[in-house]
């Protein structure tokens, strides 16, 4: 069953009805103002820092569900009634939402009126903007009050949500003109406030969510708005609100339009006020005043909708599948932006309080973005180096705001390191940029102790060759990749971290995968000595990941696939031997993915064992057999019920690992079976099993030995967006940036006859057409570069700026 449709032309996901299964959002902001906005106007915004800098409330678990967040109230006589049907839930005669790439429009009718809502951040500014359309669509005269409707958060999302002791005295409110200030703890130690603003002057308005919304009301029954209209409250302390009240006569076929904003503002220090406790309103009134008319609104839009057609413009795919199209053109790249943006913080399932920016996240979010802005990816690698410790481990996680590591969560995940190798090399892959590793940057963002990118590379290596186990595989630590095998912690006590408790070092407890990924990235490593003239190094990098690739094929394999671990007692992790566990699909994917056993077979056994033991028809299991006990000696893993999260949930980001493993077997009948089966625009139909977003990928669907198999949770906020995108545009298409140029190396399915990418790299545009007449899944025949013969291998140079160059390659 669908709720909505592709409007591909448009670029947009159009949602027909409210009562979609779960909310279905959309990012709007890309660098410093965000909102996370639903389908039916629910969401909340924030600067920066979803934890720190929270401007408006949302709870997450509420019931009932989405009803914080932009919403508009519309009376008519006695009907009361939102067009984003949230949340009075007021039936409507005719409900759309379009959400669009930074953009999302609803519009409700009712009763012969039409509301039209706009909302978006521009994409220089510090604010949401929406713009609203009323018209009159009947034949009779309609005079009707219009109320919008924000609450406030006390900034600190975390105590907000917490220390109501304090909070309920703290709230200050100014109201000034067409405009209310939020300035809660402006008087102290913060120089920002809010302003919800209107480019008209109000009839009214409420700052106190007690008299707006009633101490027992709820906003689906605001007193103000079912009663006698707004009060003028000005908060002191308890909750508060900008609601305002519009009174608009329109006689049929009339239409009215109001601008509001919701900003955020930061004073210097010596500019806070205008006059003793009165806030400087300068900035905000100038904010105001780029938003008054419609026109400007217009030109906003206008320049949101060319950012990103430029940024999509780096790759393009045309094909004969409008599904893969739509994907690859429009959705996954936009995800890409937003898991940068975002790492794994604010959205509907992630609250924004928990973790900040993730070490090895945020690392694979390059992957994924590098080639749209290359220049924000440089500067995020940079943030993330510098929160490296000396000895090449890494801080877990840092905040945005601060961009300091997080002692909370601490180091001992021993997998980070390696992820900063990959996200380094995927930036030099793009841009050739060798300067970026002669930066000077901090470890521990000490700036008294620097060393250049290129040391902090040696490091994230030198950690993991210094920290093998007994079997000469790398040690876990707290956990590796996933999060949720803690070998090392055997936590307790309920409301314990699993990651956190124990020991972060054992001495005994290994991972295969790490070995994977040692193989893999410190190849890269030895690639990137060696475009600096280090060949030493890279040998003797090379003579290390020799003997890793040994032990992973001595005693990383289990004679049809690739174990997960080794416990820390020695115990095997993800063997035949096991009674549960018996097989993950990391090793299989990482493995592969670094060539280990690619030659002698085992890398082709590990696949077939993957897809007897692991395929599902939504997607490919973490795990088999599901764990059914709480195990002290694996961890959180699992704590989880059989078949959700990684306890043999479908995780999606893994599976295009192994799309990217097939690939390097040249099986493209496979890897484009495991990438569809997960790509959302292929499960738009099954909307009502699945029931997040058909646009974007989420984290896990609930995996066969779940109840609710096929059901997907945690939508927006994983690396499966990045790493699809890998998969598809260079492991399936086969458009591979390496250190010297661009790669054609196709691997696809056999009646996939002909497409066309269009890559923008390095200043050049590549037009590449892959025809494939005799049904291959890969090799290529001849390539011809501007209609000549190219010999030279399947690697395009790197052709001078502004160059358009034909390519057609024959398979
Ligand atoms: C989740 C993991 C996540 C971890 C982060 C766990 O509860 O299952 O997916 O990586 O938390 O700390
Ligand atoms: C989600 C986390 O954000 C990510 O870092 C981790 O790799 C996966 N869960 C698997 O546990």
């Amino acid at each position: 069953m669908k709720y909505g449709f592709f409007d591909d032309i448009r670029r947009e996901y159009v949602i027909d009805t409210p009562r979609t299964p779960l909310p279905w959002i959309n990012y709007l902001g890309s660098e410093g103002f965000f909102t996370l906005l639903s389908n039916t106007g629910g969401g909340y915004s924030f600067y920066r820092d979803a934890r720190l800098r929270r401007l408006t409330r949302y709870r997450y678990n509420n019931c009932p569900l989405d009803q914080e967040g932009f919403h508009l109230y519309i009376k008519d006589g006695e009907m009361v009634w939102n067009p984003g049907w949230q949340p009075t839930q007021t039936e409507l005669d005719f409900y759309q939402c379009r959400h669009g790439l930074g953009y999302t429009v609803i519009t409700g009718k009712k009763s012969g009126i039409s509301v039209v809502q706009e909302l978006f951040v521009p994409e220089k500014d510090n604010c949401l903007l929406m713009r609203v359309t009323i018209e009159n669509t009947g034949n009779e005269g309609k005079n009707i009050m219009l109320f919008p409707y924000v609450e406030f958060c006390l900034w600190d999302a975390m105590e907000d949500g917490s220390n109501f002791q304090r909070n309920y005295s703290t709230g200050e409110v100014e109201v000034s003109g067409s405009a209310i200030y939020h300035k809660t703890e402006y008087r102290e130690r913060r120089n920002h406030y809010a302003v919800f603003w209107a480019n008209r002057e109000p009839e009214g308005f409420d700052t106190s969510r007690e008299r707006f919304i009633g101490v027992y009301g709820s906003p689906a029954r605001p007193e103000a708005v079912f009663g006698d209209g707004c009060t003028g409250s000005i908060a002191h302390g308890w909750q508060p609100i900008a609601a305002q009240e519009f009174h608009i006569h329109l006689t049929p076929g009339k239409t009215d339009q109001l601008i509001f904003g919701l900003g955020y503002i930061e004073n210097a220090e010596d500019e806070k006020w205008e006059s003793p406790g009165i806030v400087n309103k300068r900035p905000a009134l100038q904010m105001m005043e780029r938003y008054r008319n419609s026109e400007s609104i217009d030109r906003e839009l206008a320049a949101l909708k060319a950012y990103w057609n430029a940024l999509l413009s780096h790759y393009t795919l045309r094909c004969a599948d409008e599904k893969l199209s739509r994907m690859v053109n429009i959705w996954n790249q936009y995800q890409c932006m937003v898991t940068f943006n975002m790492s794994r913080s604010a959205s509907y399932f992630e609250s924004g309080m928990g973790r900040g920016m993730g070490f090895r996240d945020s690392c694979q979010d390059i992957l994924g973005f590098v080639h749209m802005i290359p220049g924000r990816a440089r500067e995020r690698i940079l943030d993330i180096a510098a929160t490296q410790f000396p000895d090449g481990s890494a801080y877990h996680q840092y905040q945005p705001l601060t961009k300091k590591g997080n002692s909370d969560i601490g180091s001992g995940f021993n997998d980070d390191p390696l992820w900063l190798i990959a996200a380094v090399d995927a930036y030099l892959r793009e841009t050739g940029d060798l300067k970026i590793l002669d930066e000077a940057v901090p470890f521990d963002n000490n700036e008294q102790n620097k060393a250049t990118l290129m040391e902090h590379l040696r490091r994230s290596f030198r950690y993991t060759a210094s920290h093998l186990g007994p079997h000469r595989l790398p040690l876990i630590g707290r956990a590796d990749w996933n999060d949720c095998l803690n070998l090392n912690c055997f936590s307790a006590h309920p409301g314990e971290s699993f990651q956190t408790s124990g020991p972060s070092e054992g001495a005994v407890a290994e991972s295969v995968f790490i070995g994977g990924m040692f193989v893999l990235y410190g190849g890269r490593y030895a690639d990137i000595c060696r475009s600096r003239g280090l060949s030493e190094e890279a040998e003797k990098t090379e003579e290390c990941i020799r003997e890793v690739r040994e032990a992973v094929l001595r005693d990383g394999w289990d004679g049809e696939w690739f174990r997960r671990a080794y416990d820390a007692f020695g115990q095997v992790v993800g063997g035949k031997a096991c009674s549960e566990g018996q097989i993950f699909i990391e090793p299989q994917g990482m493995c592969v993915m670094a060539g280990i056993g690619v030659e002698s077979g085992e890398a082709a056994k590990a696949l077939r064992s993957v897809e007897e033991r692991l395929d599902t028809k939504y997607g490919i299991v973490l795990l088999q057999p599901a764990y059914t006990q709480y195990r002290l000696e694996l961890g959180e893993i699992t704590s989880y019920p059989p078949g959700y999260k990684e306890n043999a949930g479908i995780f999606c980001h893994n599976n295009p690992w192994i799309v990217c493993a097939e690939s390097i077997l040249g099986h493209g009948e496979r890897a484009y079976q495991v990438y569809r089966r997960t790509a959302p625009a292929y499960l738009e139909d099954i909307s009502d099993i699945h029931r997040t977003e058909p646009y974007v990928y989420s984290q896990m669907i609930a995996g066969k030995d779940a109840p609710t198999f096929g059901e997907a949770k945690n939508s927006w906020l994983t690396g499966t967006a990045a790493w699809t995108f890998v998969s598809i545009s260079q492991a399936i298409l086969g458009i591979k940036p390496t250190l010297n140029g661009l790669k054609v190396s196709p691997c696809i399915p056999k009646n996939m006859i002909e497409y066309t990418v269009t890559r923008k790299y390095r200043g050049a545009v590549y037009l590449v057409t892959v025809q494939n007449p005799e049904g291959k899944e890969t090799g290529v025949k001849e390539i011809l570069v501007n209609g000549e013969a190219f010999s030279d291998g399947n690697i395009l140079p790197v052709f001078p700026e502004g160059s358009i160059v034909n390519v057609t390659v024959t398979m």
